[in-house]
């Protein structure tokens, strides 16, 4: 049984006031305990949700790394870094590294290996533009993605792994992929490990959906087969609608 994951990424918002505000906002929420809870944090703000959540079920989470462990590459964050705060998780080739970062599907793979090593749990993501979508070549694509990102990945480290399927046309845009559409490529997500590795192995790693989860879209997605979790922008950075999607379950959800 896998259990559902639910993760906010805030991008590059909130100062470590703003961080102490909302972390204390959603504190006062009563979450739901079946589902995992991450938060995925700015650099500067992972020690201070760290410290505020202590205890209390939610998980913090970086938005990126590098894939040395130290050494002159100005301006990067190691996984041996990340660790010795506390932090737990670490989102790996989202869009927008991909987009304005020149992050590759080799450098994808080299940071999941580094992540994996150093004891992160990764969030990878993969998805497609609306016209690789429009092509038809969405699904060729993110297959593509996901062999190259856990190319010499063994079984037992990928296992660890979450996948996140973000259609980039769906990001920040307020366009959900229907759920029978996330359903599709996060169905084509799990076929490609059980390829890679084997149906034991396939079948334990989460894949999320990511692109305008909302707390009137959640519930919906969320009864999907091949959906486990999802990756949040936007609704992730307002307390009560992150409250609303970890408790998709008790939401009143037009299903
Ligand atoms: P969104 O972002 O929920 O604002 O669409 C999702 C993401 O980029 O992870």
């Amino acid at each position: 049984m896998r259990k559902p994951i639910i993760a906010g990424n805030w991008k590059m918002n909130n100062t470590i006031e703003q961080t102490n505000d909302l972390i204390k906002e959603i504190l006062e929420i009563e979450l739901s305990g079946d589902v995992e809870t991450v938060l995925c944090v700015p650099y500067t703000s992972i020690q201070a949700a760290i410290e505020l959540t202590r205890e209390t079920g939610i998980k913090i989470g970086a938005q990126n790394l590098h894939w040395e462990k130290k050494g002159a590459y100005t301006g990067e964050i190691s996984s041996v870094m990340l660790k010795e705060l506390g932090t737990e998780y670490v989102i790996i080739g989202h869009s927008e590294r991909r987009q304005y970062f020149c992050e590759t599907d080799e450098t994808v793979n080299m940071k999941l290996k580094a992540a994996l090593n150093d004891g992160l749990i990764p969030i990878v993501c993969v998805g497609e533009t609306l016209g690789q979508r429009e092509d038809g070549i969405h699904l060729t694509l993110v297959k593509d993605q996901i062999v190259k990102a856990f190319k010499d990945i063994g079984s037992k480290d990928a296992e660890k792994t979450v996948v996140a399927y973000e259609p980039i046309w769906a990001i920040g845009t307020g366009k959900t992929a229907t759920s029978e559409q996330a359903n599709e490529m996060c169905g084509l997500i799990r076929k490609t490990l059980e390829s890679l590795y084997d149906k034991g192995t396939s079948s334990v790693i989460r894949v999320q959906y990511g692109g305008s989860v909302k707390p009137d879209n959640i519930k919906e997605l969320m009864s999907m087969e091949h959906i486990d979790g999802a990756l949040v922008g936007g609704a992730s950075l307002k307390a009560s609608d992150f409250g609303r999607l970890i408790n998709y379950k008790t939401e009143e959800a037009n299903v």
